[in-house]
Order: C-alpha cells, then structure tokens, then sequence
C-alpha cells in the first residue's frame, strides 16, 4: 500500500512537474492594441516595445501589437484590458474620464504651455499619482506617452472664437472636451477615433481636434480645407495595464519588462515633438488644407473664451490638481 502510495505521488509530482515546465516553456503573451497608425508617437513606441521585448526577453515574452482599432477600438479596449483580453494600452487621458477625475487635467483647455510644462507635472507627485488611481479598477499606469499639441481642423477658417459657432465637432469621450467646444458655441458629437473619418466625410461633424500626426496619419488634410494651429490642448496617452495580470509575472521578467518600458518611454517622449513637426511641414507640402495661424492676441480671444471650462471642473478634478499643473508652467 505504501509502495503504491509513493509510486502514485511521484507520478503526480511527475505530472505536475510536467504541466509546469510546461507552462514554464509558453513564452507570456502581452496584447498591445491601440488606434492610431503605425507611424505616430505612440504606433511607433508600441513597435519599439515589441523589437526590446523580443531581443531581450524573445522566447520568455512576445509582444503582438494592434494598429489601428484592428483588436479593440475606443469603445471596448478598456474593459477588455480589465478583462485581460489583452495586456497593454496607451489610451489617451480623455478615455479615462469616467474611471479617474483627477485625469481630466490634461484636457482642459490652454493649460499646460508646451510638452515640457506637460513633462514636469509628470514628474512631480501629482502627476505621478494619477498612475495609480485606477488600480482598484484593475487598471495601473506605466507610464506617460505624449504626442502633441492639439490643432483645430474644420469645415470653414477659424480665426477667432465665434466663427466655430454652431459647428459640430469630434469629440473623445469627455465632458471637458465637451464644454470646451460648447464654450465658444460649437456642439460636439463623442465619436471613437476609429470613426472619424467617416464622420467627416459624411458631414455628420464639420471639425475635429488632433495633433498633427494624427492629423497625417488619418489624412485628415484631405478633407478638411482648414486648419487652425491653435495649440489649445496636448493628446497624452497613459500607457497602462492591468495589475493582476502584470503582478502575476516572475518577478525578474517584470522587472526587464519595465526597465523596456522606461526605455520606450523616454524614445517616444522624445521623439514626439519631431514626428509631429515633421507631419506638420508634410501636411503643408501636400497643400490640401489651409493652415489659419492665430496671432497673439488672437489667440487671448481662444484662451479667455475656453478657460471658464477650468472652473467648471474645478470640484470634480480637484483644485489642488489643477494648481499643480499651472505651477508646471514654471521651472
Ligand atoms: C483620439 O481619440 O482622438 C485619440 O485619443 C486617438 C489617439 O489615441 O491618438
């Protein structure tokens, strides 16, 4: 009886041992979709990840990348993230705004000056901070990806405020977005980017808010015969994942992983400021759409109709958070 006690124990340890090493031998698959093409700041970061994954850690980890909402689009991304259908996103901050009102801040119109006003408020506790205020919502931030600037495209010229009047505008998901366009008295229509070319071409919106890479890549110069370069906002992504699946990792595969993504990062926060400056002087060359520039004291006129939107928000987003992304502005 002994005899057979024993023998049945080494076949299951045997078994067991097997499934494991088993197991131990199927690389970890990571998902990384996204919806914006392959050449953008964030297309092209999700590309690097992928090439550092495979040269340091091929055979323990594969990366798939999704361009282009070809997985999931903005409708279901998150929850399938929170699902663990797939590992990796990079949203942009509006498509948190219904799972962490602090994130809100980085859609309120003319706040942060430039990318490097955008950078330091990262770096600093508040900004940190936010990458954590989804966990409980089984969604962690890595990291912050910027691309750039936003620049108004639409139907006719914008020069000052009142001319966008009574036009309709993509929107992403978000009431600041929202109240922004409705601050200078324009509607919205919240549209996941995946449909908003055929939003444009079948007039259901007449404008739209991009950085120029998006505005490249979607060849949105082609059907828009105006472009405003107005920098009234900065599209920054949160590159994010979900906890159970990320703290399930051997811890030294983890810790590569995120030193790949510290690495990434910078590459694509670096990097963003050139490819938007270089699909801006593209746009031109094309010479399809009209570039309207604002002068200084045009662009006042923007700012000061779009900032009551900062009050506004300011209970929901939290006063401390905005205060700390105006100090951003400074050194
Ligand atoms: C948008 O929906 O306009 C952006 O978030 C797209 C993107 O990810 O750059």
């Amino acid at each position: 009886m002994r005899r057979f006690i024993t023998a049945s124990c080494l076949l299951l340890a045997g078994l067991l041992g097997q499934a494991s090493m088993a197991w131990a031998n199927e690389p970890i698959i990571i998902r990384f979709s996204h919806v914006v093409a392959d050449s953008t700041p964030k297309g092209q970061g999700a590309l690097l990840f992928q090439k550092l994954v495979h040269e340091r850690l091929g055979g323990k980890v594969k990366v798939e990348v999704y361009p282009n909402s070809s997985l999931f689009g903005d409708a279901d991304e998150l929850a399938a993230l929170q699902n663990n259908e797939v590992q990796i996103l990079a949203p942009s901050m509006a498509k948190f705004s219904n799972l962490s009102p602090g994130v809100q801040v980085f859609d309120l119109p003319f706040l942060f000056d430039d990318q490097a006003a955008v950078e330091r408020f990262e770096r600093r506790p508040h900004g940190k901070a936010l990458l954590l205020s989804m966990v409980d919502q089984n969604i962690v931030g890595l990291a912050f990806w910027h691309n750039g600037m936003k620049q108004l495209s639409s139907s006719r010229p914008l020069q000052k405020p009142s001319d966008a009047q009574n036009l309709t505008f993509r929107i992403q998901p978000s009431s600041v977005l929202e109240a922004q366009f409705h601050a200078v008295g324009a509607n919205s229509a919240r549209l996941p980017f995946s449909q908003l070319r055929d939003a444009l071409i079948n007039g259901k919106v007449h404008g739209a808010e991009n950085p120029w890479s998006n505005i490249h890549s979607q060849q949105l110069d082609q059907l828009q015969p105006w472009i405003t370069e107005s920098n009234h906002g900065f599209l920054n992504y949160m590159l994010v994942t979900n906890p159970r699946f990320w703290y399930s990792l051997p811890y030294q595969t983890r810790s590569e992983l995120e030193v790949i993504i510290d690495e990434v990062s910078w590459s694509v926060n670096q990097a963003a400021q050139k490819l938007n400056a270089h699909d801006r002087d593209r746009v031109l060359e094309a010479g399809k759409a009209q570039l309207v520039t604002l002068s200084a004291e045009e662009r006042a006129a923007w700012r000061q109709a779009m900032r009551p939107v900062w009050r506004r928000f300011r209970e929901q987003i939290g006063d401390e958070l905005i205060q700390a992304a105006i100090r951003s502005n400074g050194i």
